[in-house]
């Protein structure tokens, strides 16, 4: 497979920003949470190595920046948990809620790391972080084309083991193989196939729920409406979600992929404005996306162009998407020797950035590098005029490293209703976008996060209204923080953009589940 992939490398590896107080380090508590852990595990037991993590452990700092998936919040400045519980069962959960909360200490859940405001492992009060890496067992079921995951396994893992299995399977996620399933599946969860079978979330079908009381739940017994809240509202306001059962999806033995580049001399720009409107029209069999960057130019003032990268991915031959592409994007020339056939899982690799014929085992890995990083989210609902795309150019050639994603919804996502799981984004949106900029020197950090602000001002006229929509994975803590006491009406500022009409049922769920607030970060769901 010789399709150069050098944009995709783009896309799983994005990062972020925000400022955070520093915490003192209560050492009462500390010890209090120690011998809470000790005397759960039977008193008899001497010891908690390999399971509780304090700041003199000589594998603290591993442990804790092994899943920090932004650099942004590698700096000694960001303040650190007391103490890190990895974990090997669920007695270890339960304990470490009891204890935490004996001990005064605020709990952060951790799967994968990728919160792009790294609040499963940052807070400004004294706090622990549960971290779930220990717990990612995959268990495939074939008969009924369904699998219990544990929320520590990564997204690469899971379509590792779904290929280990089956050639004709797959699971609609996202692209980068590190992401962890408990913040991806409880925060919504998007890949390439999802305009042809949803959601990652829209594809569960239960789960296992630890309770602000340490009670083991599963769909049944913690009820429609917290199974509701967890699939898309995020789970770290309602309890440490253990394991999840999803349905497999099943996939052709053959798909295909294909590449156009274009930039601003070669009528970038013109495709880019059809393609506003063709491709969330497009079969849902086939999912085309626009990567948007910016490299040098020897023909433009200033030196730098726009790149367009559209990359599709279509569910079935190359044969029969030929016509169709000739028909609906006839600008890009296609050929058939310019589509790629492949299995599908060859396709997960391509769009993780890894070439379709690497060694399966890539997916495995977990030690990767992370830039800084930081992101914001949109979603369109009229195609944004000449005028508007005009003044985007000019602001993209600007930054130093800024990568705008542009995601075609339709297909099954116009027919999922609004209500049915927290994410709100469905009929009526033409795509969604996710705009970054990332850096090496965390020390210009604020610079290239004033220029991320200055071009969401830039695009307020063109993006939804009322409220302006943002997805709950692509976390933006300028859309609003939570105070000590915010109640759920000031939270409404953040909570309508990621959920819309769906957040008020979100906070009566949490006042029946968490009344006390136990389950809280900055853009937790307050009480209703
Ligand atoms: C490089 C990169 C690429 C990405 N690509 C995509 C993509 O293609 N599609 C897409 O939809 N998203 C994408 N994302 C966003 C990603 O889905 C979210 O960041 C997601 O929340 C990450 O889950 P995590 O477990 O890795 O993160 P974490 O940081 O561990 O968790 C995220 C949030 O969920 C909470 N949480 C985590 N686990 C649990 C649990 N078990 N129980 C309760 N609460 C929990 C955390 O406390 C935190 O609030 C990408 C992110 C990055 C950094
Ligand atoms: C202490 O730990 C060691 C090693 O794990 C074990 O052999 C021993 O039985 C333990 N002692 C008690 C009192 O639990
Ligand atoms: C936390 O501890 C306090 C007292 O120590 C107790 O009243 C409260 O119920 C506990 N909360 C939870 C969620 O266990
Ligand atoms: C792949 O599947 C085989 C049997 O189907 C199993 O023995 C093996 O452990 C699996 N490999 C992994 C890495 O899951
Ligand atoms: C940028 O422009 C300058 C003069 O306009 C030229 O000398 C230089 O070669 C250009 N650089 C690139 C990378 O095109
Ligand atoms: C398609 O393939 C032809 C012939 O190999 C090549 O010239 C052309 O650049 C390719 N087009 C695209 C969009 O890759
Ligand atoms: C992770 O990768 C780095 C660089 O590739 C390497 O130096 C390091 O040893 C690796 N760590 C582990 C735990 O594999
Ligand atoms: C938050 O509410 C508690 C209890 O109502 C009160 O004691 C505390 O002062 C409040 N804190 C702030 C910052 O308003
Ligand atoms: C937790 O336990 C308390 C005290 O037993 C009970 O009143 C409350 O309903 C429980 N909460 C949940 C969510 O089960």
């Amino acid at each position: 497979m010789t399709i150069p992939n050098s944009n995709l490398v783009l896309l799983c590896a994005i990062i972020f920003i925000s400022v955070f107080s520093s915490s003192s380090s209560g050492s009462a508590s500390h010890e209090g949470f120690l011998e809470c852990f000790h005397s759960g595990l039977g008193g008899n037991t001497n010891t908690t190595s390999g399971i509780v993590f304090t700041k003199t452990s000589s594998s603290y700092e591993t442990i804790l920046d092994a899943s920090i998936r932004n650099s942004r919040f590698l700096t000694t400045s960001v303040p650190k948990p007391n103490l890190i519980v990895t974990p090997h069962n669920l007695l270890h959960i339960q304990l470490a809620l009891r204890c935490s909360n004996q001990s005064n200490l605020q709990v952060r859940i951790r799967s994968g790391g990728h919160d792009y405001e790294g609040l499963s492992y940052v807070s400004n009060v004294p706090f622990i972080i549960i971290d779930l890496f220990n717990l990612r067992s995959i268990n495939i079921n074939m008969e009924d084309e369904t699998a219990w995951v544990q929320s520590g396994a990564t997204l690469g893992e899971l379509y590792y083991a779904i290929a280990n299995r089956s050639k004709v399977h797959g699971f609609p996620a996202g692209s980068c193989a590190t992401i962890g399933i408990g913040g991806h599946f409880s925060g919504g969860g998007f890949g390439a196939i999802f305009r042809k079978y949803g959601l990652a979330a829209d594809n569960v079908i239960d789960a296992q729920i630890i309770n602000v009381n340490g009670t083991i739940l599963n769909r049944r017994t913690m009820g429609e409406n917290l199974f509701w809240a967890i699939r898309g509202g995020g789970g770290s306001s309602f309890g440490v979600i253990t394991a999840w059962k999803i349905k497999l999806v099943r996939v052709p033995s053959t798909v295909t992929i294909f590449d156009v580049s274009r930039n601003l001399d070669d009528g970038g720009s013109e495709i880019f404005t059809k393609w506003q409107t063709v491709a969330p029209k497009l079969p849902a069999e086939l999912f085309l996306h626009a990567v948007l960057g910016v490299s040098d130019s020897a023909s433009r003032v200033g030196n730098r162009t726009v790149v367009f990268s559209f990359t599709g991915l279509y569910l079935g031959t190359a044969e029969k998407l030929l016509p169709l592409m000739q028909k609906s994007f006839a600008e890009f020339g296609l050929q058939r020797s310019n589509l790629t056939e492949m299995s599908w899982i060859q396709s997960v690799l391509y769009l993780a950035g890894f070439s379709g014929d690497q060694s399966l085992e890539v997916l495995l890995n977990r030690n990767i590098t992370s830039p800084s990083f930081k992101t914001k989210s949109d979603y369109i609902t009229e195609p944004i005029s000449s005028t508007g795309l005009e003044g985007l150019w000019k602001l993209l050639v600007l930054e130093e490293s800024p990568t705008m994603i542009l995601t075609p919804y339709g297909g099954i996502m116009s027919e999922i209703p609004e209500s049915a799981i927290p994410f709100p984004h469905r009929e009526g949106m033409l795509y969604g976008i996710q705009y970054s900029a990332s850096w090496d020197s965390n020390e210009d950090a604020a610079k290239h996060i004033k220029w991320m602000r200055t071009l969401y001002d830039y695009l307020a006229p063109y993006v939804s209204k009322l409220p302006r929509r943002a997805y709950l994975n692509y976390r933006d803590l300028d859309l609003g923080v939570n105070g000590p006491n915010t109640s759920y009406v000031e939270a409404q500022s953040w909570g309508l953009k990621y959920f819309n009409q769906n957040f008020k049922r979100l906070g009566k769920v949490k006042a029946r589940v968490d009344p006390g607030n136990f389950f809280r970060n900055e853009q937790s769901i307050p009480p209703f």
